[in-house]
């Protein structure tokens, strides 16, 4: 059995918490205090089926904890998953937080593995090694979906640990990789789990292209969609039979308003970032094409809001149907109908919002619904990124490019 410490509780943090807890010691560290005292409830902070049942149901060797400070004390390896943002100002991620953890695992125990588990910028292994030298570092990129996160963990697509050729604890990290990937494995329900251990900077590379691809993949519906609606064409058509091609296929592939979440947006900059000196046309294309997207969707919002305006309504109020990206998520970092929001307020044009897991009154200044009923009444056109069943009484007013009506 191994002590490991987790630094946070996201998404990233509590589903490697739980999964690693089934066979090991596990400290689940957070700052925010309510977190943690949910946890020691055996309930979770985050929206997940997996972690919610596993939290309640499984026999977990779970420690949740504020103390940062005596958890990582008392572990053998430190597991780092903490929130990297995209600094705009900078163009980079902003790793404080990371740092933070780093700092005071370097304090009291100098000698614990520490695995960042968070997403970093190209090269930032390599830079920590030379700039805390005493520092036991390896990076293993996290590869789950929200709402997904435990599932995704239990049966991982690959696992991947990187060692920085650059530390002068090399060797001995490479066995610590090749443990760490054994208790991933341990810990995960499917019997073959590809694994690859290569160098730190290879590996933050995976994430990142990882990242871009799949963003990649959405501006690419979407601008088939953008072109299909512009030129008055059936999109649904186009894409089923574009993804009859194996190489292609029919998944990933339903339009929306734009990638997003937390990851995405901010993964493609970083990686646009780390291109830097480096020729490339389509990792920025990728980054334009998004904000383009969001572009082309409020133009469409606000086409409909004149069509309403002539036909006789005088100042017609646009309904936001959800702030989050996806039906069942409990969280709306950087969706992209907030974006379609912006523009749209930015025209002077009446907004509210339907949100239930918004417990506030306003959201930029616009009424906060949680009654499905007065905001269908209230709104003369519902703009949702996500189609949903209980819009079926009103689909005449609605906008969606939710066109295979899934996720
Ligand atoms: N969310 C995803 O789908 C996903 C997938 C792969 C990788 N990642 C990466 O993993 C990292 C974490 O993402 P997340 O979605 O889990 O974030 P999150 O915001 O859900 O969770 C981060 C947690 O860290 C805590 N925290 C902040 N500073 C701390 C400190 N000094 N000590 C202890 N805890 C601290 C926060 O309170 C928060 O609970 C990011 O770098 C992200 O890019 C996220």
């Amino acid at each position: 059995m191994t002590n490991i410490a987790v630094a946070g509780t996201g998404y990233v943090g509590l589903s490697l918490a739980v999964l690693l807890s089934q066979n090991n010691h596990v400290f689940a560290v957070d700052v925010v205090e309510s977190k943690i005292e949910l946890l020691k409830q055996h309930k979770s902070p985050i929206a997940d089926r997996e972690i919610e049942d596993f939290l309640a149901n499984r026999k977990l060797d779970l420690e949740p904890t504020v103390d940062g400070a005596e958890a990582y004390r008392k572990a053998d390896m430190v597991v780092i998953a903490t929130p990297t943002n995209y600094d705009s100002e900078k163009n980079f991620f902003d790793t404080k937080y990371v740092e933070q953890v780093i700092e005071l695992v370097l304090q009291v125990n100098p000698n614990a593995v520490m695995v960042i588990k968070s997403t970093v910028p190209v090269g930032y292994t390599k830079s920590i090694c030379e700039r805390y030298p005493q520092g036991r570092f390896i990076f293993s990129p996290e590869f789950l979906r929200e709402g997904r996160a435990l599932y995704d963990n239990l049966h991982p697509s690959r696992i991947i640990a990187g060692v920085p050729s650059e530390s002068p604890f090399a060797s001995e990290l490479e066995t610590a990789a090749k443990q760490f990937v054994q208790l991933l494995k341990e810990g995960a329900e499917d019997a073959e789990v590809p694994t690859l251990i290569m160098r730190a900077t290879e590996a933050e590379a995976v994430k990142l292209f990882s990242n871009t691809y799949l963003a990649l993949r959405v501006a690419y519906f979407n601008e088939l969609d953008t072109y299909a609606d512009v030129r008055g064409l059936d999109a649904s058509q186009i894409i089923e039979g574009v993804g009859y091609d194996p190489r292609i296929g029919s998944h990933y592939n339903n339009p929306s308003f734009g990638y997003g979440g937390y990851c995405l947006p901010k993964d493609t900059k970083q990686l646009l970032a780390n291109y830097r000196d480096v020729p490339q046309n389509l990792i920025e294309a990728i980054v334009e094409s998004n904000r383009t997207r969001k572009d082309h969707i409020a133009e469409q919002v606000i086409d409909k809001v004149w069509e309403l305006v002539y036909s006789g309504v005088k100042k017609p109020v646009v309904g936001i149907y959800r702030l989050t990206m996806k039906s069942g998520s409990d969280n709306f970092r950087a969706s992209s109908i907030q974006g379609i929001m912006k523009r749209v307020k930015a025209k002077g044009i009446p907004v509210i919002v339907f949100e239930p897991t918004l417990d506030e009154a306003e959201f930029y200044g616009s009424k906060v619904y949680h009654d499905i009923d007065q905001f269908k009444k209230d709104a003369d056109l519902i703009v949702g990124n996500r189609w949903n069943a209980e819009l079926s009484d009103v689909s005449d007013k609605v906008y969606t490019r939710d066109l295979f009506k899934r996720d």
